[in-house]
């Protein structure tokens, strides 16, 4: 089925969130080492970022490197690192070409200082993209992100800045790493895998989850295009009833 050509562009999610997952065994199936799984999931970020852009979808959110991920083997945790600093220099032209603007979300001071450098100097470099924002989840946790935002919040109750009955949702979105972007609509997670392991859980709260059995590094264009139409073709309630939605 060719979904691209029944995708309603007037009803585009304005913010879709992938978990990348499967790399690992996707080497492993071709007997390599899981690093060259990593290596081969480089193309699906670009073809899914491409597809992305030009369907017109605003954000898109890759969780690229959780904080739980830190505990993986030191050699490919430094495998992974020295990846992301090519990729990221590698594929700046890329961006650029198709308008795209890079942001990361997540503990980037805990990153070797090589990454933090390359991410710096590509955000410059993209910061006049104005087609879509690619956002990288590096080093990036809901529970750290949550932290963060109470110790914050806090702090300004605290010094009196704000008062306690001044805490509600808004407040508390501003404070989180993604205080500038709309919530995700959509969440794809590839290799089968059916949970969130620790990725926006309170930006995700009334997202859509789909979630495929292709491994990261054989997800195509045609996969992302699917994954948008079966979106499209669900009912969001957001608790009301769909006689309610119907009127
Ligand atoms: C996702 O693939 C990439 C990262 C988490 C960095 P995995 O490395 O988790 O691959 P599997 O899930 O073990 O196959
Ligand atoms: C989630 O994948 C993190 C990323 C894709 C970066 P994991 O492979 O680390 O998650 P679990 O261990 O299966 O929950
Ligand atoms: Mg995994």
């Amino acid at each position: 089925m060719d979904y691209k050509s029944q995708i309603d562009t007037t009803k585009l999610p304005l913010h879709v969130a992938v978990i990348m997952d499967g790399n690992g065994r996707w080497a492993k199936q071709q007997g390599e080492q899981r690093i060259f799984g990593h290596h081969n999931g480089v193309s699906s970020v670009r073809e899914t970022a491409e597809a992305a852009a030009e369907l017109g979808i605003k954000y898109l959110t890759l969780y690229a490197f959780s904080t739980e991920n830190w505990n993986r083997p030191k050699d490919e945790v430094d495998a992974l690192m020295e990846l992301l600093v090519h990729t990221i220099g590698n594929e700046t032209p890329t961006l650029i070409k198709n308008g795209i603007k890079l942001d990361c979300i997540g503990n980037i001071d805990s990153l070797p200082k090589s990454c933090i450098r390359e991410l710096n100097e590509a955000k410059e470099k993209t910061a006049h993209c104005d087609r879509m924002t690619m956002v990288l989840a590096l080093s990036y946790s809901s529970k750290w992100e949550i932290i963060q935002a109470v110790k914050s919040i806090a702090e300004e109750v605290k010094s009196g800045a704000i008062d306690v009955d001044a805490i509600d949702e808004k407040l508390i979105s501003s404070k989180l790493c993604t205080a500038k972007m709309p919530d995700p609509e959509l969440m794809i997670r590839t290799s089968g895998e059916h949970r969130i392991s620790n990725f926006l859980l309170w930006q995700l709260s009334y997202a859509e989850f789909y979630f495929t059995e292709k491994l990261w590094p054989d997800f195509r264009r045609e996969d992302f295009y699917e994954a948008i139409y079966k979106y499209q073709n669900r009912e969001r309630r957001f608790g009301k009833t769909s006689e309610q939605l119907a009127q």
